[in-house]
């Protein structure tokens, strides 16, 4: 059974460059697969570098009309944004679950959570203020103005097509930029309903421009965007290696990067932590979007003296998920995007048995539901030569490795080059600090497990890239400084 989507104005099936919804300029399409079937059931046009051009020579042409219109215009239109994509949750919701795969409740949910963002713009754009600066001498008025930096490219992945277009777009149009944008290849219908929404609330033409492309058309178009020096920002979600391209490609031309990269999130428990609390902090982390997750935990530490009453009780969790197709209400656990992603978790459950783990529940992909689905797994034993625990699994794999004391552990979370996320649960209180102190991460979740919020700042340091989204900070990253000196004023 497959999920059925009512919405059908809500997929215009085409890009939108300009005011015009159109094909790919050579009329090449390419297919949407629904990753619980593994079966096309769309398609849409396959942008060219032609397509790539005329999303910015619109974008740089809306640009000096968009950033005039006065900043409450602009956060009432976003403002409407909000609301008509909230009016249409389920429908939205419904397709989120059907090209990307997650259980309908996390579907719909998403929806409200991209629409958080929209709206914490939409008041964030009223409130872009500098600063009136003391002048050193007399007769001088020193001004720091905030400018919106131009045309902004938005890159962005397929494991929240909605939330990842909404975090990069509101602040952009908040900020008075205008955008071209590219979704992943596995989930371009969102975004392009997200899109027809903003059309809907009265965002201009050419101020959002939505090339979609597959993955072989994607070099193409990304290459247009990174050689054009109209292009002044790009803002991208997905891998730390294409994170380092695009820091390197546009270097030419200087842009001003947001890069959020991949993660490798240690999750710790201390002995005097409380078991219950920090179970169910780590299935609510580890499992949100089935394990597709940039802040998933990746690693789990367990200091020894609770390692066992930990296990047990979360073995007994993570064995009753129940995993199925996002058109069977029950399911918890989708399928993963493709099968690509499925071979991966294989490889890497396959390695740490081969060099000593121990699998207490799943280890297998559930072929009988279809070549995407993996079974909710937990491993111990795990140690820092298994592949797990270096690269991310991106799938609903829990491994264990058990520690005796704080400092050993600290530079086991630390021992790797990302630094997205990490969790820790104790309930001392000067260990709290101490740890938090230590981490080397951008966001530290303390006795919590789910982290992300429109008003919190989100990013990483080292190789899980740098720019902060939500919170005021996210606004920032789509603005530089002006400094204004007036002189002979005595
Ligand atoms: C991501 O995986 O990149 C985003 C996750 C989130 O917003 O919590």
């Amino acid at each position: 059974m497959t999920l059925s989507i009512e919405c059908q104005d809500l997929m215009p099936g085409r890009q939108l460059i300009g005011a015009e919804w159109r094909e790919a300029s050579d009329a090449r399409r390419f297919d949407v697969t629904d990753p619980a079937t593994d079966t096309v059931f769309a398609s849409v046009p396959d942008g060219s570098a032609a397509d790539a051009r005329a999303a910015v020579d619109a974008a740089h042409a809306a640009f000096t009309i968009w950033r005039a219109v006065p900043a409450k215009q602009r956060a009432q239109i976003i403002k409407r944004w909000n609301d008509l994509v909230m009016a249409n949750q389920e429908d939205l919701g419904r397709l989120i679950s059907r090209e990307q795969g997650k259980p309908l409740a996390e579907g719909r949910g998403e929806v409200a959570y991209a629409a958080s963002y929209i709206e914490w713009f939409a008041e964030e754009a009223t409130r872009a203020n500098g600063d009136v600066i003391p002048a050193p001498v007399t007769g001088r008025r020193m001004l720091a103005l905030k400018e919106p930096v131009g045309v902004v490219a938005a890159i962005t992945p397929w494991n929240f097509p909605a939330a990842m277009i909404a975090r990069k777009i509101a602040p952009a149009l908040a900020a008075g930029c205008t955008v071209v944008c590219k979704p992943a290849e596995d989930t371009p219908l969102t975004s392009l309903a997200l899109v027809k929404l903003a059309q809907r609330a009265g965002v201009p033409p050419g101020v959002i421009n939505i090339v979609t492309a597959s993955r072989e058309r994607t070099p193409e178009v990304v290459d247009v965007w990174l050689d054009d020096a109209r292009v002044r920002k790009i803002s991208f979600t997905g891998s730390t290696p294409v994170g380092q391209h695009l820091a390197r490609r546009s270097a030419d031309t200087l842009k001003k990067l947001s890069l959020e990269l991949g993660g490798n999130a240690p999750f710790i428990i201390f002995e005097d932590a409380d078991i219950d609390a920090a179970v169910e902090g780590l299935m609510a982390a580890k499992f949100r979007n089935g394990g597709q997750t940039c802040v998933c935990p990746n690693r789990v530490f367990l200091h020894e003296r609770v390692h066992d009453a930990f296990t047990d009780r979360l073995t007994g969790y993570v064995a009753a998920l129940k995993v199925g197709p996002a058109s069977n209400q029950n399911s918890q656990i989708g399928p993963m995007i493709n099968a690509r992603a499925a071979e991966k978790i294989e490889r890497h459950v396959q390695d740490a048995i081969a060099k000593g783990a121990k699998v207490l529940t799943g280890g297998i992909r559930l072929s009988a539901l279809g070549p995407n689905y993996y079974a909710p797994t937990v491993l111990v034993n795990v140690d820092s030569t298994m592949a797990c625990s270096n690269e991310e699994t991106f799938g609903p794999v829990v491994p264990i490795t058990r520690f005796s004391n704080e400092a050993d552990v600290i530079a086991l979370a630390n021992a790797t080059p990302f630094g997205l996320a990490a969790y820790f649960y104790s309930s001392d209180v000067r260990r709290i600090w101490r740890v938090a102190d230590a981490l080397e991460s951008g966001i530290v979740g303390i006795n919590e497990g789910v982290l992300a919020a429109e008003a919190a700042p989100f990013g990483g340091v080292k190789a899980s890239g740098y720019g902060r989204e939500g919170s005021v900070h996210g606004l920032d990253d789509y603005m530089h400084v002006k400094y204004l000196c007036q002189g002979q004023l005595h």
